[in-house]
Order: C-alpha cells, then sequence, then structure tokens
C-alpha cells in the first residue's frame, strides 16, 4: 500500500501545473504517506490511514497539515519537537492530558493510536530509543485526569527538555519554540 502511494504520488507529481486540488493532496502523501519508512515500522499503530485521518478530522485545523507552529505561534510546533515530552518527568502524560489530545471526539484506543502515529511520523528522531507506545489503557487512565495548568506546565517541561544534555544526538534537531 504505501509503495503503491508513493508511485502515485511519483507519477502525480511529474504532471505540468496541477490543480489545486492534487497540489494540496500531494503536500499531505508527501508528508505523511511518501515517508521512507513502511507502516510496519510504526510501532503501537494498527492502522496507520485511520490515525491519519483522525488528525486530520480533530487536529490539523490548528496543528496544521504537518505539525507546523501557526503563523501568530498561538499553537506550538510539534514537528521534530514533541519527542522530547517522552524523555522528561510528566511529559508523557501531558500529551494526552493537554486539552486538545483529552477533548478530542474519538475513542481512547484511537487517541493511543494517533499519538504514536504522530510522534513516530513527525517526531522520531527525538523520540527516546526505548520508545514505548501508548495504549488504550494508559490513555484511558490519564483522560480521566485532565491537565488543569496547561500554560505553567507546558513551561515547566519546556525548560526540562533545555536542561537535557545538549550533546545528545537526540537534541541536535530541537528547535525551543520563543
Ligand atoms: C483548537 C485548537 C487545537 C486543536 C483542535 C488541537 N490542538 Fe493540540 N494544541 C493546541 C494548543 C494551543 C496547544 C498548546 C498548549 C495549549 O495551550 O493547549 C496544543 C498543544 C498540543 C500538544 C503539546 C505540544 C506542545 O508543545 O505543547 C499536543 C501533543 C497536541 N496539542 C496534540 C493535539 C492532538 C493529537 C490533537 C487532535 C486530536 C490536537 N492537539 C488538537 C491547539 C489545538
Amino acid at each position: 500500500m504505501v509503495l503503491c502511494r508513493a508511485l502515485v504520488c511519483a507519477r502525480t507529481s511529474r504532471r505540468a501545473r496541477p490543480p489545486a486540488v492534487v497540489t494540496r493532496g500531494l503536500v499531505l502523501c508527501g508528508l505523511f504517506t511518501c515517508l521512507p519508512f513502511a507502516a510496519a515500522d510504526l510501532v503501537g499503530v494498527d492502522d496507520p490511514e485511520r490515525a491519519q485521518t483522525n488528525y486530520m478530522l480533530n487536529c490539523q485545523g490548528c496543528h496544521r497539515h504537518d505539525g507546523a507552529e501557526s503563523p501568530d505561534g498561538a499553537v506550538p510546533g510539534m514537528r521534530d519537537f514533541i519527542g522530547h515530552f517522552l524523555s522528561v518527568p510528566g511529559g508523557r502524560e501531558f500529551l494526552v492530558q493537554v486539552p486538545g489530545s483529552a477533548n478530542a471526539a474519538i475513542s481512547n484506543a484511537e487517541l493511543a493510536e494517533l499519538l504514536n502515529w504522530l510522534l513516530q511520523r513527525i517526531s522520531r528522531e527525538q523520540l527516546p530509543d526505548a520508545f514505548s507506545p501508548y495504549t488504550e489503557t494508559e490513555v484511558a487512565h490519564l483522560r480521566r485526569t485532565p491537565e488543569d495548568d496547561v500554560v505553567g506546565t507546558r513551561a515547566t517541561l519546556v525548560r526540562a527538555i533545555e536542561s537535557l544534555d545538549p550533546t545528545s544526538p537526540k537534541l541536535k534537531m530541537m528547535e525551543i519554540p520563543e
């Protein structure tokens, strides 16, 4: 399936002046579908297409198609960054309890799958070596205690990330949001 889509991408991208709808499709395709690893490499993701659809329907409106920072800076960039949260105490919980995740109208199993998919798609380099995927049970437990100081907790976590060993190869791609 992935290979098949990659071929479609390659063929479609040779078309001159594609209509806007094709261009949009290619952007998504290029970011999420044609990456050089197979779906089987995504641990904790039963159905990558369902995860991608859930992202598009529930997250993309704020986090953009690729997890980039919003132009006004109100929504932080997740790309090449959110994997770091799993290396600091409380960060793993935060990714589930942040309102955009916790309040999404999807099941605990789907949220676990979506976060596993997102982390490995847009922040694989920053994940700890011993990445352990979220499970339905863990997400169900964390969702019962929503984060009530998002700004304060996030600031504490980002400071902890900044103080991680800067010589670590895991941090070489890090961009700390202002
Ligand atoms: C209405 C806009 C909005 C939607 C929809 C949204 N988010 Fe967010 N998200 C934010 C904002 C703003 C932040 C920064 C923390 C905060 O203020 O909540 C954030 C932070 C996060 C973070 C922590 C990253 C960081 O650096 O703080 C994660 C992970 C996240 N969102 C995941 C998701 C997922 C997964 C979805 C979809 C299921 C989603 N969000 C939907 C606005 C949104």
